[in-house]
Formats: structure tokens, sequence, C-alpha cells
């Protein structure tokens, strides 16, 4: 039986799902100041790389400190500070000074943008490699994985729409002094669907492609699929732990729980 035809069978949520973020993540252990250059902050993990192109930081900032990078870019160096912890170590809880402290409209464009990104620039790269993937592949399997891509991409950008129209606003609303109706309340659920959905993908590619298909393009194709669960998964931390909390603590401040 050809590789390909055990897909429909294939165990679609291991035990372990998030062995290369738990290796990955609290990599940036120590702790991050003002102080510290940027340059020395991205080659702690340059993974962080994504969070100053969402921020509008360009690159070329020389021997800079992180608060001289933020102050030229108007940017406010604690919620920087901030979402590089969060996005770094999933175990990161900012204390309640911390969160005062910050501004939750940098949360809100980090995060986006962040959507932005992964609609106009990741998906579209994957889609890319994927139909790159499909050109060694039988028309069957293409059908599979498309629709697999596609599930996946809804998937996606529903919680994406909803945070835009619903949450984003309410934040918002918040921070400008109002009080909004409705409620900030993420989507965890979804939030976890999307993990499992991109875990399907990846195994697809990854463990039932047939064996002619060239393994360069699977390995490219696999990489992308990484990358963007990792980052994903630090979109969500980002969400859960600082805007979450953020938001409970503006509402607070309105006497609204
Ligand atoms: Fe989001």
């Amino acid at each position: 039986m050809h590789s390909f035809q055990k897909m429909d069978t294939f165990d679609a949520k291991p035990a372990i799902t998030n062995m290369s973020a738990m290796h990955r993540r609290g990599s940036v252990s120590a702790p991050i100041s003002g102080n510290m250059k940027l340059a020395d902050l991205v080659d702690l993990d340059y993974r962080l790389l994504r969070i100053l192109s969402r921020l509008e930081i360009k690159l070329g900032f020389g021997e800079a400190s992180i608060a001289q990078v933020c102050r030229r870019c108007g940017l406010d160096e604690n919620t920087f500070i901030l979402l590089c912890r969060a996005y770094t170590d999933s175990n990161f809880r900012p204390s309640a000074t911390e969160l005062k402290d910050a501004d939750a409209k940098v949360v809100l464009k980090y995060l986006k943008r962040s959507h932005k990104y992964y609609v106009e620039t990741d998906l579209v790269a994957l889609q890319k490699s994927l139909e790159k993937l499909l050109e060694c592949c039988s028309e069957p399997s293409g059908k599979v994985i498309r629709k697999f891509y596609t599930d996946y991409k809804n998937e996606l950008e529903r919680p994406f729409d909803f945070e835009e129209q619903s949450v984003f606003p309410y934040v918002e609303a918040l921070c400008s002094g109002a009080i909004p109706n409705g409620n900030g309340t993420l989507l965890d659920d979804e939030h976890n669907d999307i993990d499992e959905k991109i875990n399907d993908l990846k195994n697809i590619v990854m463990k039932y492609l047939p064996e002619d298909v060239l393994s360069g393009r699977i390995t490219e194709t696999l990489s992308f699929l990484f990358l963007l669960r990792e980052d994903l998964q630090s979109h969500t931390a980002v969400e859960d732990n600082i805007l979450m909390p953020m938001i409970k603590m503006l509402e607070e401040g309105y006497g609204r729980k």
C-alpha cells in the first residue's frame, strides 16, 4: 500500500504536539532591561525580529539600547519588553505593576499587524510551498492536502476576524475612557483548534506523502509549518498572558468585572 493511502487513519493528535516549542520557549531567560542593546536581544532569540518588524522598528539600530530605539520610534519601552518576554516564554506572567506600566494600544498594534502578516505573508508562502510540493503528488493526494490547507486557513482567519471586530474595538474603547458594552473574551477553544489543525497538516506532509516526492520540497514546506505553528503559539501567549489580564485590569478600573 502506498504510504499516502494511510492518510485517513493517521493519528491527528500526537501525545506531544509542542515539543519544539517546549524546547525553544524560555530561551530569553535573562531579564530584559531598557539598557540592553537591541542587537544583543535579537542575538538571544532571533524570532524577536518578527516583533521588531510588526512594531515597525527598522534594522540598522547599531549599538543602540532597547530604550534608545523605543524612544526613537515613539514606542513604549515597557510594553515592548513585555511583548518580548511573553513571546519567548509561554510561562511568563506579568505583574500588576508591569501591566499598569504598559500601553494597551501598543499591544493591539502588535496583534493587528501579526494577523495581517499571517494572512498576507505566511499563509501565502505556505500555500505556494504546498502547491510546489503537490506538483509531485497524484491528484487525489493533492485534493486531500488542499482541503486540509483550506480548512486550516478558514480556522485561522475566524478568530482573527472576531478579535479585530469585537475584542480590539472593545479594548480601544476602554483605553479612550469609555465604558463599552460587550466583553473582551478571546476564543480559547478556537486557539486550540488552530493548533490541532496545523499539526494535522504538518503530520500529513511529514509522515504520509509518497516517498518519491522530493525531500527538499517537503523540508521547505515543513519549515514553513513549524515556524508558523511556533509563531502562532507565541501570538496566543501574548493574547492570553498580556492582553487578557490587561483587559481585566482596565475593566476593574471602571468598576466592571
Ligand atoms: Fe490574534
